[in-house]
């Protein structure tokens, strides 16, 4: 089943068949003010975090409601019917709709009764508001008299749970004021309020570019008895001008609109939190509906499709262009805002930054924009502990220098987490070098930083501390301990259990360090020693000839030998002994057959298997999940990239884009009931061949998948490989592509890129043209490109 289109060209995804599986959503807005619109506008707005700035009220899990609801009223015929498909849900047949879902707008155009309705919502730049434009078109011969109602429920407290739950004091804290052109909402009205009366706490919804007809900012007065299919005030036709105190406030505003026949009118619903001053001001800035939004829309697109311009390829796979030119892009870029935040699933709850998913989540962004990623990448140095672990949550309220650690009960209050993951810190080593590598800012090293709790080092110091932690907090092996957990939250390995995981990637850190310290011979020494016997520990204690374990546990017994029944064979570790160049050719060869063989299905890898039922053990959390799902053998799909990585990095380009293939949600673009989230960004799993529903993805948006696949197909697949000396073009592409071509921009140079595979080879490629000069394959250094490049790589 086919719900929509990728209109590559505009960036959107066009759902032409409202009847999702699952409400498809999109993201609005920015770090300051974020909104979650869905395919029939439901979803939520929020003030900078989605726990405890909640402007509107939304059931997760539920009916996709309520929503940025605009109801329309024939006022001859009383026929009434909503803007977005539901929440009327007039006949398909007798309703045409089309969601245009953007880089952070969505238009929603429907055909009803013979009039055509354009809602387009939109945060604009730099705003804390957000804007729904409508626009009516009478389409029919005859004069039409329309009316208008705008809905939106406002939670009573900023505190998401406060309004879910503790009603026996948020329902009487609010009430609602009117004032020409808006609704205004005051929470907790005479608590300690400004010399100017105002709390800063007020919600605002208000009306331009036509005149309120009527009102209310009760919720039970909109809706009556019914529901949001069929509210009274709609038919009604009209509201009762009443205004709430104490109970459930909400936004309802309706204009009427007389229409000749082809004759369009627009008007513009606005919401946000902001004093009665600041309200007015932003409704009197929208009399001119139309121009105002058009400006703001033209605003919005030139940002973001100026963030995507950096990287344009044109393959023979469209689903892998659009990915990777525009869907996953986006996605990064929402991850690298709300981090697991705010979304369908994440339901606001989490009130910071995990540590590992926003170290991650700044690699996405990388190639795009790496002066923002820096940023990020900065305040997460900030979080890092004296001792070189990582800040398991770092909160949206970070101050660098004076926060607690989990060895205090404070920070333990404060956000629920005890320990230090033993991966957390280690993020940091890859994220520095593609920053460094795609900037050639190597000075970056030598930035003073602070640490979160004491002390400040240069970005070079605060790696070796993160080295220095992971050496001293090593296992019975010699292995780098499990502690909470490493990448796996469902695999806590404590102080003695040991995760060949976080080995490969300590190892990794070892390499990119001796890079970073070449100046240091004494210290480079320490690395290579290290490394070397970390390596050896790997092979003899870890590696069976055809995988690598996962691990120990605390009594020393092995987690994901071949001779165990249960997950005796998991992912991470083969595609990381690859992707931190731990593994030797044949070892790579062997471990990547073995994954392909075991954890391969039509829909990706698992991230292990067998699941466990029986054969388990305290640590391994994931038991809690059924066979097949999430870590519990589930296909966890940021995984998926580091495989895709691992191949390309073998010159496997038919697997890498196989793996490509399988788990990529636009491949599911034609079978979207199978997967049910959006076919346009990843989801967090799917659920594996164990489960009924094998092929079915779940939590959508908000994932590390998103970077992680993105780096895969970066990397990975198109083979662009910044270091700090230049760039390596290296493409792993499926042997039948003859070719395709990639125009990025590299430190602000122009590469115009042909990769001609007339050989039909899968990856490593032969020699490069530069400029019209033959040279051999490898890294063109950065000081030998001109602004523009012509750049041909014969595979
Ligand atoms: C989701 C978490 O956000 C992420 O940090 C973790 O790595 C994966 N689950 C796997 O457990």
């Amino acid at each position: 089943m086919n719900y929509g289109y990728f209109d590559e060209k505009a960036r959107e995804y066009v759902i032409t068949n409202p009847n999702t599986p699952a409400p498809w959503a999109n993201y609005l807005g920015s770090p300051d003010y974020g909104a979650i619109v869905t395919v029939n506008a439901g979803g939520y707005s929020f003030v900078k975090s989605g726990a405890a700035g909640r402007i509107l009220r939304y059931t997760f899990n539920q009916f996709d409601e309520p929503g940025r609801y605009i109801y329309l009223r024939d006022e001859e015929t009383g026929d009434f019917w909503s803007a977005s498909w539901k929440p009327v849900a007039k006949p398909l047949d007798t309703y045409k709709s089309e969601c245009h879902h953007g880089t952070s707008y969505t238009e929603i155009i429907s055909e009803y009764n013979g009039i055509r309705s354009r809602v387009l919502y939109y945060v604009p730049m730099g705003a804390t508001h957000e804007v729904w434009r409508v626009s009516l078109e009478n389409l029919t011969d005859r004069e039409r008299k329309i009316s208008v109602f705008g809905y939106c429920e406002f939670t009573t407290e900023s505190l998401y749970t406060q309004d879910l739950v503790n009603l026996q004091y948020t329902q009487f804290i609010t009430k609602t004021e009117f004032h020409d052109t808006f609704l205004l909402e005051q929470i907790n009205e005479f608590n300690y309020p400004r010399p100017d009366g105002t709390t800063g706490r007020e919600r605002f919804f208000g009306l331009a570019g036509a005149k309120v007809a009527s009102y209310t900012g009760r919720r039970e007065q909109f809706l009556g008895r019914s529901r949001f299919d069929k509210p009274q005030a709609v038919v009604d036709g009209k509201c009762d001008n009443s205004l709430n105190y104490n109970g459930n406030p909400c936004g309802a505003l309706q204009f009427s609109a007389a229409l000749k026949p082809g004759e369009k009118t627009t008007a513009a619903f606005l919401l946000g939190q902001k004093t009665v001053f600041e309200a007015k001001e932003i409704v009197d800035r929208y009399a001119q509906t139309a121009e105002t939004v058009d400006k703001e829309l033209q605003e919005l697109i030139a940002y973001w499709h100026g963030e995507l311009a950096n990287l344009k390829i044109t393959t023979p796979d469209k689903n892998f262009d659009t990915m990777v030119n525009t869907w996953n892009a986006f996605q990064c870029f929402i991850t690298f805002v709300w981090s697991r935040a705010a979304s369908l699933m994440y339901c606001g709850e989490r009130n910071g930054y995990g540590y590992r998913d926003t170290v991650q989540d700044i690699q996405g962004i990388m190639h795009l924009d790496p002066e923002l990623a820096r940023q990020q990448l900065t305040f997460m140095l900030s979080a890092q502990v004296h001792h070189g672990a990582g800040l398991p949550l770092v909160k949206f309220t970070h101050n660098a220098g004076h926060e607690d650690t989990p060895e205090q009960d404070s920070y333990v209050k404060a956000t629920g987490h005890p320990s230090y993951r033993a991966d957390d810190a280690l993020w940091l080593f890859p994220t520095v070098y593609k920053y460094i590598a795609e900037t050639g800012n190597t000075a970056y090293l030598d930035e003073e930083i602070p640490f979160a709790d004491k002390d400040v080092g240069t970005v070079r110091e605060h790696l070796k501390r993160a080295i220095n932690f992971s050496m001293t907090h090593l296992g019975p092996h010699g292995m780098p301990a499990g502690l909470h957990a490493d990448w796996n939250d469902c695999l806590q390995l404590g102080a003695k259990g040991e995760s060949t995981f976080v080995a490969f990637q300590l190892y990794y850190a070892l390499i990119i360090m001796k890079e970073f310290c070449a100046n240091e011979p004494e210290y480079v020494k320490y690395l290579d020693e290290t490394a070397e016997n970390l390596l050896k520990i790997l092979n003899e204690q870890c590696f069976e000839g055809d995988r690598f374990i996962r691990g120990f546990r605390e009594d020393g017994v092995v987690i994901g030998s071949k001779k165990d029944n249960e997950a005796n064979m998991w992912l991470n570790p083969q595609s990381w002994a690859v992707i931190s160049r731990g593994a030797t050719a044949e070892q790579a060869e062997a471990i990547l057959n073995t994954a392909c063989e075991k954890l391969n299905t039509p829909y990706g890898l698992e991230v292990m298997q067998p699941s466990y039922r029986y054969e388990y053990f305290e640590g391994a959390r994931m038991r809690l999940f059924n066979p097949g799902t999430k870590e519990n053998g589930g296909i966890f799909c940021q995984p998926q990239g580091w495989a895709i990585l691992a191949e390309a990095l073998c010159g496997h380009g038919n697997r890498a884009f196989q793996y490509f293939q399988e788990s990529s949600p636009a491949s599911f673009n034609d079978d979207a009931d199978r997967r049910v989230i959006e076919p346009y960004v990843h989801g967090q799993f799917i659920e594996g061949h164990e489960s009924p529903f094998a092929g079915r993805s779940h939590v959508h948006w908000l994932t590390g998948t998103a970077s992680t696949v993105m780096v895969g197909c970066v990397e990975g697949i198109l083979g662009l490989r910044p270091t700090p000396a230049g760039i390596e073009i290296s493409p792993a592409i499926p042997q039948e592509w003859d070719g395709f071509t990639m125009e990025k921009v590299f430190r602000g140079k122009k590469l115009h890129i042909t990769v001609d595979n007339s050989a039909h080879k899968e990856g490593k490629p032969a020699k490069v043209i530069l400029n019209g000069v033959e040279r051999a394959a490898g890294v063109i250094p950065a000081d030998e490109l001109r602004e523009e490049n012509d750049i041909t790589v014969v595979m």
